[in-house]
């Protein structure tokens, strides 16, 4: 099966919102949540898309052939590739009962381990997301990361007792949810958190922590000094805030400022191979693709996993080759036009 084809057979279950379009940037989503789509007017993950698009790489093939390797070392684990599937909760609302939550989470999990790479698992107001999703990250020894919202302290201590069960050698929690609609509904304690009551949340994590949702530099260096070991440069794919900058435009004043002190990772219109190189070159260590995902299990289950991860790996491949870099290491700022 080739990646159209996998359009084709997701097309018709993805509900009727999503269209599953050839590619997927945002337009014909729009604003539509429930749905797929963004917050307000409905453009942040449209500029995602289209900021990538506005960088180009600079190609030099007077280089020494040699083989391409695409492995990262994250948290002591050795990944295929630097790609990590992002979280994405309540499928079923968003999109179409084709799949719930506990269902996805398990093909994306396990189709992802198969693949060498990990999966960011999702949250919602159903215990059971959290419950389910954390099993399935045992099954594959741990080999996930549940993204936990930013509940307040009560079902935070609930929820990182399942992550702790799980065995996964990273957790991750999605600050920006606190612009979640559904979140702010709910009239609970959950929502933005201080440094310090971030500092004491990652205290008590007992893995490496990501904090997910980070669009300033002044963002980053509160969750660095809070003690997190990664950050996601991301605007949840413009659900959580109307008219944010692309997180390609400001990726490389925040890997600028955080100096190689904590793991970079970046979300948002990424969705090809080109895509993540043009990331990597800006100095993210690794990318986050999140809807994508959604299409390839819908469409083929751990079938389309393969199909999706294999398309953006040997783009990834095809990319370094002609700019001249052999290794993640060797992938530099020079290599890209800004
Ligand atoms: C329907 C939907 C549900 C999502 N649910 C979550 C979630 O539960 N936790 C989270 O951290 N991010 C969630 N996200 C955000 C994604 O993980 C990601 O940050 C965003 O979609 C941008 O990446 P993309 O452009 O590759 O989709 C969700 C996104 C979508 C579209």
């Amino acid at each position: 099966m080739n990646y159209e084809e996998l359009m084709e057979q997701a097309r018709p279950k993805l509900g009727k919102i999503c269209k599953g379009c050839p590619i997927c940037n945002g337009r014909a989503c729009g604003n539509q949540m429930p749905g797929p789509g963004s917050k307000g007017i409905g453009d942040t993950a449209i500029r995602n898309y289209e900021k990538w698009k506005e960088i180009r790489v600079n190609m030099d093939t007077l280089t020494e052939r040699r083989p391409v390797d695409m492995s990262l070392d994250f948290f002591g684990k050795k990944l295929k590739y630097p790609i990590i599937a992002g979280p994405v909760g309540l499928v079923a609302v968003h999109y179409s009962d084709a799949y719930n939550d506990t269902q996805y989470n398990d093909v994306l999990v396990s189709g992802c381990a198969a693949e060498g790479i990990v999966a960011m698992t999702g949250d919602g107001v159903d215990d059971t997301v959290v419950q389910s999703a954390c099993a399935a990250i045992k099954k594959v020894g741990g080999l996930g990361i549940p993204t936990i919202k930013p509940w307040g302290p009560e079902k935070l201590a609930e929820k990182f007792a399942c992550v702790k069960e799980s065995g996964a050698f990273a957790c991750a929690m999605d600050v920006d949810g606190a612009g979640l609609p559904f979140l702010k509904k709910l009239n609970t304690s959950a929502g933005s958190k201080s440094q310090e009551e971030l500092a004491e949340i990652i205290r008590n994590a007992g893995v490496p922590f990501i904090v997910k949702g980070i669009m300033t530099v002044k963002g980053a260096l509160k969750a660095k000094a809070a003690g997190a070991s990664a950050i996601v440069v991301s605007n949840h794919g413009g659900r959580v805030l109307d008219q944010c900058p692309a997180t390609a435009e400001v990726l490389p004043e925040i890997v600028d400022a955080v100096q190689g002190e904590m793991k970079i990772l970046v979300d948002g219109g990424l969705r090809s191979g080109v895509d993540i190189f043009k990331a990597l070159a800006i100095g993210a260590d690794a990318v986050i693709i999140a809807r994508p995902f959604v299409n390839a299990v819908y469409g083929a289950g751990a079938e389309g996993i393969h199909v999706l991860v294999q398309k953006l790996a040997a783009e990834l491949e095809d990319t370094m080759e002609m700019c001249g870099a052999h290794s993640l290491q060797e992938i530099s700022r020079d290599m890209v036009r800004l």
